[in-house]
């Protein structure tokens, strides 16, 4: 139990500019004033609360480049969540557990889908639980090969955006009807941990110039649930098959993003169905390309057998999507649905030899700096997320 400081502390930058060091674990766990621990000037949402709603918080924050804490206590909060500016925010969820998932006590709930008889048409971007991005127009989806044209001059949001211990929940129907989206990242860099992400069909859109990194995670979705334009990486995490649709990744290039290393990598993580009354055998596809230019590689990864043999698929049968360009990677994959005499009949999957995978091989490797595309852009992730000593 941790009422004391844990081994770990995190530094930043303080309301007056001054270094100070936090506690994660201390300032997440419940105690009579549940500040305790938390770094100066956090603010504090929940019931009864000065801030009923996490957005309320984020509102009350300037737009400068000052750190920001938020601490949540346990709840659930039914509402949009949009975060644009630019400086650094942490989300905290009040937590006995801050290394667990499964143990998460704040929902953050939105119900929205687009695209369907019911609800309408309009862009996937209304319908986010949590957005990161710094102008309406730049988290836009749009459609046709480029998406949505973000306006020239348009400047990069949040530079370091953190989650720890939140679930983001989209809960439109149990089931695909049409994009319902948890989370939303463009023109920003975000982080999670210990997070849940919970909806049926594209999940989560990581957008233009765009960079997620998630961590002990877990993603549960059925159709295309991670999509997007941008760059994304799951370490450590568990990818939940709720049913079978599309694929699990559906990723899209664009001319402009071409000689970026975009895309989305899961690395030494699960990928299960969610309970075993879904018949699902064989069903799933690791992913389909949203363009020719999709880019996902699931590197020493479990896969139960929920997976098809042939891994990943085309778009489909008249329109198949695939070129030279295409990479629907995996490296390293283990488990039952690990086949490799399917893989090779189906002649989609890319099995990367260690020269192939080397260049997406790590955080440096793949996250860029917005405009300028300079390589090791990681100085938002946080590399020690565990918390010790409880
Ligand atoms: C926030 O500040 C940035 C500059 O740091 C500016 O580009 C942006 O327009 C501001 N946003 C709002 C909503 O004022
Ligand atoms: C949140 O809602 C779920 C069901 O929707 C419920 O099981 C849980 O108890 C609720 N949590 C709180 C803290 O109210
Ligand atoms: C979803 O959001 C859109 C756009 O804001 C709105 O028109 C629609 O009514 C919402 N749908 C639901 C089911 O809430
Ligand atoms: C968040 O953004 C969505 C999409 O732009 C919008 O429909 C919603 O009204 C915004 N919510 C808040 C609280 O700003
Ligand atoms: C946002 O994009 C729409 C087109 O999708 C455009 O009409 C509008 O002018 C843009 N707004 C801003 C502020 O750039
Ligand atoms: C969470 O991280 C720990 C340490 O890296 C790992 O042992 C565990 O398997 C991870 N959980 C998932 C769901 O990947
Ligand atoms: C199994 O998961 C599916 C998809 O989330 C859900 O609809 C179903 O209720 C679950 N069944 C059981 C027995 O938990
Ligand atoms: C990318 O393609 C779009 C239309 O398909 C075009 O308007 C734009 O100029 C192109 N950009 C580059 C950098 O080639
Ligand atoms: C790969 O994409 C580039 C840029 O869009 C294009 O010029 C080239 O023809 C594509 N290569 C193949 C093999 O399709
Ligand atoms: C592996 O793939 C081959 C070829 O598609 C198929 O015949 C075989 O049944 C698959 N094995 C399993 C265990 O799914
Ligand atoms: C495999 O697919 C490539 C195109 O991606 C094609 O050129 C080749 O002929 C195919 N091989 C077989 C055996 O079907």
């Amino acid at each position: 139990m941790v009422t004391t400081k844990s081994l770990l502390s995190v530094f930043s930058l303080g309301l007056l500019g001054t270094a100070q060091a936090y506690s994660r674990g201390e300032c997440q766990y419940p105690t009579q004033n549940p500040l305790q621990g938390c770094p100066q000037g956090t603010l504090l949402v929940g019931a009864g609360q000065k801030f009923t709603s996490i957005q309320s918080a984020v509102l009350s924050i300037p737009n400068n480049t000052v750190p920001y804490y938020i601490l949540i206590l346990p709840g659930n909060y039914t509402e949009q969540v949009n975060v644009t500016r630019p400086g650094p925010l942490t989300l905290l969820a009040q937590t006995k557990y801050p290394n667990d998932n499964t143990k998460n006590s704040v929902n953050v709930i939105w119900h929205n889908a687009t695209g369907t008889a019911s609800t309408g048409s309009y862009d996937n971007a209304y319908t986010s639980t949590l957005t990161i991005a710094p102008t309406f127009n730049s988290s836009l989806t749009g459609s046709g090969p480029t998406g949505n044209q973000v306006p020239a001059g348009t400047p990069f949001g949040n530079t370091d955006f953190r989650a720890y211990n939140l679930n983001f929940i989209n809960d439109y129907l149990p089931y695909s009807a049409g994009p319902s989206l948890a989370l939303s990242v463009s023109y920003a860099n975000a982080g999670f941990y210990y997070c849940g992400f919970y909806s049926y069909q594209d999940t989560v859109y990581v957008g233009k110039l765009g960079n997620a990194y998630m961590y002990n995670s877990t993603v549960a979705g059925q159709t295309d649930f991670l999509y997007g334009f941008g760059t994304l990486w799951i370490q450590s995490s568990l990818l939940s098959l709720r049913s079978c649709g599309g694929g699990i990744t559906a990723w899209k290039g664009t001319n402009t993003t071409f000689v970026n290393h975009y895309g989305v990598y899961i690395h030494d993580s699960f990928v299960r169905a969610a309970n075993s009354s879904l018949n699902i055998v064989g069903k799933c596809a690791l992913g389909r390309p949203w363009n020719a230019l999709h880019r996902s590689i699931f590197a020493n990864t479990y896969l139960d057998d929920s997976i098809e043999p042939s891994g990943y698929i085309k778009w489909s049968a008249t329109d198949p999507r695939v070129n030279g360009n295409t990479t629907m990677a995996e490296y390293k994959d283990y488990g039952p649905g690990w086949n490799a005499t399917g893989r090779a009949a189906g002649n989609v999957t890319i099995v990367m030899t260690d020269a192939e995978y080397a260049p997406y091989s790590t955080l440096e490797k793949v996250f860029q700096e917005p405009f300028t595309g300079k390589f090791g852009n990681t100085k938002w992730i946080d590399r020690k997320p565990v918390v010790h000593g409880n």
